[in-house]
């Protein structure tokens, strides 16, 4: 069988290495959303889009942002600026970016609530995000390679259940014991819509994919295979049948030492989130199993020394598995961005002695 040609992008990128299993000369860096409010670049595109899913929606626009960080700091991936919630919308759900509030949606509490949604992903609604792809890909240098990516099955139907963000998915939670049924329902719609989209992503132009489980560690360990980490095996399934060379990074924040049993779903690498102890990582985590992760956000924000030990900590821990340097979770607006740049280098020159 031919190998997938990805016509010749991201050619000797360290990330791509990585994720291969094998661990280049300089350890790659990116971070969970580096396009983002803590840089004055993308506050004022942010205003010119007016609402956030027209930033997302606009491809010249979904294109800068994606770039931003990329050109400031030289990190070895860019990831598609756009958001998880974009798959409720391309279902139909009513989804809309309150100022100030986060996201929200039209609450969907039961199998009738599900019924006026479409039984499929309709991708023509994503149709602008593929050609931010595109437009993106073809700016990138051709040795960054561009991340997609969409939310885990249980986190995005957690958004569509309550309709926000809630604590503890609560709204979410109870519906998995009262209503496994309609649950097991809108999961499904979402694995399949998932691979649909991913692979699309893929076709357009994205070397590597993301699948984001933001709350995985809101599910009892007893819950978690059904609905957190059996849809994620299925959707990696499910893009590998199709993109087998793509590798897929799984990030299941909260899940503790269970963060292994996500090794379980195909994954080419796990994310670690900031409460994970690096040192912990060979008792947990099979050996040469590929990582990324997981600086605290705060210790990013605090800067100094703290900073400085807890990336030498996570460095040295990581040892000779092969890593991606990243925060724990995605970057907060406060962080000062002279700490991102010390950060950067700190990584470059740890691995340089
Ligand atoms: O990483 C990147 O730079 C790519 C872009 C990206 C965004 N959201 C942009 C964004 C990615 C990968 C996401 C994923 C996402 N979105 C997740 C999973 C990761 C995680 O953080 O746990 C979740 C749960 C969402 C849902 C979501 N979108 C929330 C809760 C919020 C509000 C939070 C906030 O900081 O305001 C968003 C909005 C959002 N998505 C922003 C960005 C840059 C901020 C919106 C703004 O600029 O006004």
């Amino acid at each position: 069988m031919m190998r997938e040609e990805k016509s010749g992008f991201a050619q000797g990128s360290a990330f791509l290495e990585v994720l291969a299993g094998r661990k280049p000369p300089h350890r790659p860096i990116w971070l969970m959303r580096q396009a983002g409010r803590y840089l004055p670049e993308y506050r004022e595109i942010r205003q010119r889009a007016g609402s956030f899913l027209d930033l997302c929606y606009t491809p010249d626009f979904a294109t800068e942002v994606t770039l931003q960080p990329i050109r400031r700091f030289g990190f070895d991936a860019a990831i598609l600026f756009s958001d998880i919630l974009v798959v409720p919308h391309a279902f139909g759900q009513k989804v809309w970016f309150a100022e100030g509030e986060g996201p929200k949606l039209e609450p969907v509490t039961d199998l009738a609530g599900l019924q006026p949604l479409a039984s499929q992903i309709d991708l023509e609604r994503l149709a602008s995000v593929f050609t931010a792809i595109g437009q993106i890909r073809s700016a990138l240098p051709a040795d960054v390679p561009l991340i997609g990516f969409c939310g885990a099955p249980w986190t995005v139907a957690s958004y569509m259940i309550a309709g926000k963000g809630t604590p503890d998915q609560a709204p979410a939670r109870i519906v998995a014991y009262r209503d496994p049924e309609f649950l097991q329902a809108m999961v499904d719609r979402l694995v399949d819509g998932s691979v649909a989209y991913l692979s699309r992503q893929v076709k357009a132009g994205v070397q590597a994919l993301q699948i984001f489980e933001s709350f995985g560690g809101a599910l009892p360990p007893a819950l978690q295979m059904r609905w957190s980490i059996e849809p994620i095996r299925r959707i990696v399934a499910g893009v590998k049948a199709r993109h087998p060379d793509v590798p897929i990074i799984v990030f299941g924040r909260g899940t503790g030492d269970g963060v292994v049993n996500y090794a379980r779903t195909g994954a080419a690498a796990l994310g670690l989130d900031w409460q994970f102890d690096p040192g912990r990582v060979d008792a947990v985590l099979p050996v040469g199993l590929p990582v990324q992760g997981n600086l605290d956000p705060l210790a990013l924000i605090a800067g100094g020394a703290p900073l400085d030990e807890a990336i030498t900590r996570i460095m040295s821990a990581m040892g000779e598995r092969p890593h991606i340097f990243n925060l724990g979770h995605g970057i907060l607006p406060q962080t000062p961005i002279a700490h991102v740049e010390r950060l950067v280098e700190r990584v470059r020159a740890g691995d340089a002695r």
